[in-house]
């Protein structure tokens, strides 16, 4: 799957939020080894230094392009290509920070209890994940894939994102020694208009169907499609203006 950093960045604030609210949640003060896997841009990773200036951070993302535009951003984070995968944690750390990646990574659960079981004695390791049901564009998305009329235009369906219910996270976790908190917040952003709407998946979760279509025209008709099916389910403010609505699921274990 292809990133692209200044797209995604185009609602930087909103897509940090989360990060903020996350490690807010995170009790450890003073953490001498702390990795944010899954770093892209450089965003979360910049929540977490501002909050422990003296700690050794490192940044770890599969894609070239957001590392960097990560590198360019702060030169005091170890940034790392890597895949989240197949990550070993190379020492205990004491903070493992994971925003909005897990959902990339398939069957993603046994990898959580076996980086708890390297932690550090009082560490935390907290992730962020999508929330069903997720917003009105992913749901327009999903149906409008799913239409005769656009199935037949995929060479192959990408597999949806994988996230597991909050009971199961909290059963992995519990059975890996943790103390476990988790919760739900649904974000309402208020976007200009149908096609802002669009532009914010195109940069996620939109991205793996726009890689598995063969051509430009054809992108720039689902794009389209699913514009049109936004603007007619979205609940909508004055001028134009659309509510995004976005659910997430927080979780903090410590060890
Ligand atoms: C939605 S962005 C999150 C960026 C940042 N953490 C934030 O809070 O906004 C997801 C990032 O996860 C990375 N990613 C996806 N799958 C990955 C994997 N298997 N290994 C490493 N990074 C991965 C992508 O390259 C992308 O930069």
């Amino acid at each position: 799957m292809t990133w692209d950093p200044a797209l995604y960045l185009r609602f930087g604030d909103e897509r940090t939020q989360p990060a903020r609210d996350l490690l807010a949640g995170v009790a450890h003060e003073a953490p001498t080894s702390v990795i944010d896997l899954g770093c892209g841009p450089g965003n979360s990773t910049a929540v977490l230094r501002a909050r422990w200036p003296r700690a050794h951070i490192t940044g770890l993302d599969s894609s070239p392009s957001m590392l960097d535009e990560a590198r360019r951003r702060d030169g005091s984070i170890a940034w790392v290509l890597g895949d989240v995968a197949r990550w070993i944690p190379e020492h205990a750390y004491d903070v493992i920070f994971a925003n909005a990646v897990l959902h990339w990574v398939p069957a993603h659960r046994p990898l959580l209890a076996s980086w708890l079981s390297r932690m550090a004695e009082g560490g935390a390791l907290a992730f962020q994940v999508p929330q069903p049901p997720q917003s009105v564009v992913h749901e327009a998305l999903a149906t409008l894939v799913a239409s005769a009329e656009w199935r037949a235009r995929f060479r192959e369906l990408p597999p949806p994102p994988e996230v597991a219910a909050p009971a199961d996270y909290h059963a992995t976790l519990e059975g890996a020694g943790a103390r476990v908190a988790s919760w739900v917040t649904e974000y309402h952003h208020v976007l200009a208009d149908a096609a802002a709407a669009v532009d914010w998946v195109r940069a996620t979760g939109l991205r793996p169907y726009l890689d598995a279509l063969d051509d430009d025209d054809a992108r720039a008709a689902l794009c389209r499609a699913l514009e049109a099916a936004v603007a007619a389910r979205s609940p909508r403010l004055a001028g134009g203006r659309v509510l995004f609505a976005f659910r997430r699921l927080f979780v903090v274990a410590t060890r």
